[in-house]
């Protein structure tokens, strides 16, 4: 963010206050019993958290200090408590819901399958017990590489449950961004699968797993491989082993190992704004924690609801709203592995009418998408078992939020607008939806005990309706991260540097309107969010100039009607500018070669060619001015600056 104030060009007026029919029902169901919520948190902060710790989760033993800030910002929360996480979502089902369905799983050929608490809970038994038989032990890392089925979850459960800490990384990525955080991590051992079903084709999961071990690695031992899409693929003996083949003769039973309160679950990169993806840890009973009081407060979640979030498991949405939050909860989930265009798109509200879906949550590039086909293909399904909706990855525009509430809620389900990052583990801003009114394309306000605030330059809180400022969080909170794995320092710079440690810097602008509401208005740092994913633009840079034609690269991103943003590289070649500045064929070897680098999703949809970059006399990009040519707007930066004015017409295609 530069020096000038960030004003709002969006205004919006219309209001949605809680269908009363919902509102009936709902666990908190008035404005007033919210009230009393949050005054209960503003009075005691950690009182309220601790309260609800004991109340909402199992502990083998109690903590006695609720909150240890001796070292911040390295937070501790129920010091002292240990539990088990799995124990906590499968073990103490049992007794009521042994019987019950927790996953449904749709495979995007269409397959499916229907698996109990108690059938999870042994399968989950089996996978720990294989896991222990093949060498991993508590604090051991594992990756996790696998398509969006159930077993991407077993595994993960199966980590929770003997103490190991596990690290999924997204099956789009590629070989080189897998082995990246395979060594940042130090694994032990990767999970990965033959491969997976997404758009109609097959991913190839172990090939590229292949791939990232025959160029690094050292630290994996094993590698146990998911029969998925059965299409054949080699085995090195010694170190990969089948699945089935490691649990044919583990018992359904398994000890939980009790871990501390802070025995880290997962690592989970994400992009920051310099090139290497950090490795978020997170806590083991904070974190849960933050699973089950949103999955409360936010979703509603009731024993009868058919709870379905689209987020795969290598996104946090995954960790939190599918892996272990809706578990936790006891409830049913809907797990569908593929594309929401296959065979067409009313895929998405088929799987809901099919499984009777009660709870959607989705991304509003999703949603923005299949808006784009029209009213008629969703008005084909039977969408009536449907009670609320939600949103989460980047603000949603309020066309889009009309279209999700008419077509699909048929205007009777309340929209969560849930603002909330890997960084914070669950949902931070959002609304109670028994409770709040909702306004389309605002998040509304802070949960309980979320200290939430907009504040300036200087970390004063913006009081003024409508002006922009830095997020931050002012109190620490249970599931917040507790560091960056292996760069405590890089933890304290980046979210805590800004403010003096005071406050949690989130990396977003946001702005209040005159009713308290948040609009996030955007990330600060030189950061994309493209179909709701984050992407640095360090790192797609990174992977164009280790390209050897590239000699200097920048990235930035343009407004996108349905991906939010796209990705817009300017490159420099080494010798000639082609011709025109067009290389059609160079242009997509790029564009490949940073797929091959990171993955799909980071491919650059444009790219262009100049003699060299906009730099101001100390050597600065100038990403703004870029980011107007991108979006091909009217440049209003001052460009007197430039070391070489004449590259703008090359930059801007006309030259
Ligand atoms: C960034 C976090 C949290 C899971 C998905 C993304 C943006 C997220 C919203 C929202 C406006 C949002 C922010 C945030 N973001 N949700 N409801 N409204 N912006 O997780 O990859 O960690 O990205 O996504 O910019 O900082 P993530």
């Amino acid at each position: 963010m530069s020096n000038d104030r960030i004003d709002s060009i969006l205004q919006e007026e219309r209001q949605f206050p809680p269908p009363s029919a919902f509102a009936q029902l709902a666990r908190i169901r008035s404005a007033s019993e919210l009230a009393a919520l949050r005054e209960r948190a503003a009075a005691d902060h950690t009182g309220f958290w601790a309260e609800l710790a004991r109340k909402e989760l199992s502990w083998h033993t109690p903590f006695q200090t609720i909150l240890d800030d001796s070292a911040a910002p390295r937070y501790q929360w129920f010091k002292e408590g240990t539990l088990n996480v799995s124990y906590n979502c499968l073990d103490r089902q049992l007794a009521e819901r042994g019987d019950k369905t927790a996953i449904i799983f749709e495979g995007e050929p269409g397959d499916t399958r229907h698996i109990t608490y108690a059938e999870l809970h042994r399968d989950v038994c089996r996978f720990a017990n294989a896991l222990k038989a093949q060498g991993v032990a508590k604090g051991d890392r594992v990756v996790i590489y696998m398509p969006m089925i159930p077993e991407a979850v077993i595994a993960m459960q199966a980590c929770a449950r003997i103490g190991a800490i596990h690290s999924v990384v997204f099956g789009g990525f590629s070989a080189e961004s897998l082995k990246d955080r395979i060594e940042d991590a130090g694994a032990k051992l990767l999970i990965t699968a033959d491969g997976g079903h997404r758009g109609g084709k097959i991913i190839e999961l172990k090939a590229a797993a292949d791939k990232a071990l025959n160029h690094g690695c050292a630290s994996i031992e094993k590698v146990i491989v998911y029969k998925r899409s059965g299409h054949g693929v080699p085995m090195q003996t010694g170190r990969d082993v089948w699945w089935s083949d490691t649990i044919a003769d583990q018992a359904a039973q398994c000890e939980p190992v009790w871990v501390e309160s802070e025995h880290p679950l997962f690592l989970l990169y994400t992009s920051g704004s310099t090139g290497k993806p950090k490795g978020i840890q997170h806590s083991s009973a904070g974190y849960l924690l933050g699973a089950v009081v949103t999955l409360q407060w936010v979703f509603d979640i009731r024993d009868d609801d058919v709870f379905w979030c689209t987020a795969d498991v290598g996104w946090v949405t995954g960790h939190s709203y599918v892996a272990y939050g809706p578990l936790a909860c006891g409830a049913t989930m809907v797990i569908y592995e593929g594309s929401p265009a296959v065979p067409d798109t009313g895929r998405f509200w088929k799987v809901c009418q099919d499984h009777r879906v009660t709870i959607f949550y989705t991304a509003p590039t999703a949603i923005r998408a299949l808006m784009k086909h029209g009213d008629a293909i969703p008005a084909r399904y039977d969408l009536s078992t449907l009670r609320l909706l939600g949103s989460v990855g980047e603000p949603i525009n309020p066309e889009a939020w009309m279209w999700y509430h008419r077509v699909i809620g048929r205007e009777r389900c309340p929209i969560v607008d849930t603002w909330w990052q890997t960084e914070t583990g669950a949902h931070m801003i959002a609304p109670v939806p028994g409770a709040v009114p909702t306004k389309p394309g605002s998040c509304t306000l802070p949960l309980p005990g979320i200290a939430a605030d907009v504040v300036d330059e200087q970390g004063n809180s913006i009081t003024t309706a409508n002006q922009g400022g830095y997020l931050v969080i002012k109190k620490p909170w249970p599931f917040m991260l507790r560091t960056i794995w292996g760069d405590h320092e890089r933890y304290i710079k980046t979210y805590w540097g800004k403010f003096g440690g005071q406050y949690y810097l989130a990396g977003d602008s946001a702005r209040r309107d005159q009713d308290g509401y948040f609009w996030i208005m955007g990330r600060i740092d030189d950061v994309l969010n493209v179909s709701g994913h984050r992407l640095g633009t360090m790192e797609v840079e990174s992977a164009l100039v280790a390209h050897p034609r590239v000699a200097e690269a920048a990235v930035v991103g343009r407004p996108d009607d349905v991906k939010g943003e796209t990705i817009f590289a300017y490159v420099v070649l080494r010798g000639e500018r082609p011709p025109g500045g067009i290389d059609h064929a160079l242009t997509e070897e790029l564009r490949l070669w940073v797929a091959e680098q990171i993955g799909a999703i980071a491919k650059p949809d444009d790219i262009r060619y100049a003699d060299n970059l906009p730099k101001t006399r100390s050597g600065k990009i100038m990403r703004r001015l870029l980011r107007s040519i991108a979006a091909g707007v009217a440049i209003t930066q001052d460009t007197s600056t430039l070391e070489n004015e004449a590259i703008l017409l090359q930059l801007q295609g006309k030259q």
